[in-house]
């Protein structure tokens, strides 16, 4: 067990409806192809540059393509996630990996992560946000366990931008994800940060691997 200081929740009931049962499984089975491995989060493991023994957090890991590029770096990556069928596949997926020694797949949510008070170094979230339930529980959630100064980096592909290689084939999911794709405010989000203390705030629409997408950095305050 390389993290020490994460205690369980139990069985998390975070995120929307649906992304459980049989058809949450079906649609994200359809997405494995890009899920497994994508440009965007080698991009943000790039950004967030976790370095050796640095405690991360990967949230909404997925099928950890972010999870197994960060700990390739010598990080402790806890991948954390609320979809029990991407923590399986996820663990399966690390049974053969070199740096699984270094990654703990763990249950949980933005709006509750499970580990104690000041231990992340680092924590970034790729293609989640819209999922999310409470914005302004997440912020709070990650002010809790980041010690000061650290980082935070959330991504979101703006699929919605016709500039956006996928833009076409994710119409079926831009309708059905309407109220969440749209939903995400980058400035908004980076106010929140702003609201919780966090420091460097930054928010905006760029391009992130050559994708357009919304993106919000942020810094816990260091210890004055
Ligand atoms: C589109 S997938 C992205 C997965 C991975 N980060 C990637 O880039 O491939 C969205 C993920 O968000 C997770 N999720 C859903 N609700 C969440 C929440 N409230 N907090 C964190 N993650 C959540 C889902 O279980 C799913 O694994």
């Amino acid at each position: 067990m390389t993290h020490q200081h994460h205690h369980s929740h139990g069985q998390h009931q975070r995120g929307h409806e649906h992304d459980r049962g049989l058809s949450g499984l079906v649609r994200y089975l359809s997405l494995l192809p890009f899920m497994w491995r994508s440009p965007v989060s080698d991009a943000v493991v790039g950004l967030v540059r976790p370095a050796p023994g640095e405690h991360v957090i990967d949230l909404g890991a997925g099928m950890g393509p972010a999870t197994v590029s960060a700990a390739g770096s010598g990080a402790l990556v806890l991948a954390v996630d609320p979809t029990p069928f991407m923590r399986r596949i996820l663990k399966l997926r690390l049974l053969p990996c070199p740096h699984r020694g270094r990654i703990t797949v763990v249950d949980g949510a933005a709006e509750s992560l499970p580990v104690e008070s000041g231990t992340i170094d680092a924590l970034w979230t790729v293609n989640t946000v819209h999922h999310w339930t409470n914005v302004a529980s997440a912020v709070g959630e990650m002010r809790r366990v980041l010690r000061p100064g650290g980082r935070v980096l959330l991504v979101d592909e703006d699929f919605d931008d016709p500039a956006h290689p996928f833009h076409e084939r994710m119409k079926p999911r831009r309708a059905a994800h309407a109220h969440h794709f749209g939903a995400v405010d980058p400035q908004a989000v980076a106010d929140l940060f702003r609201e919780h203390g966090f420091v460097g705030v930054e928010g905006g629409v760029e391009q992130v691997a050559g994708r357009p997408a919304k993106v919000v950095r942020a810094m816990a305050p260091p210890r004055s």
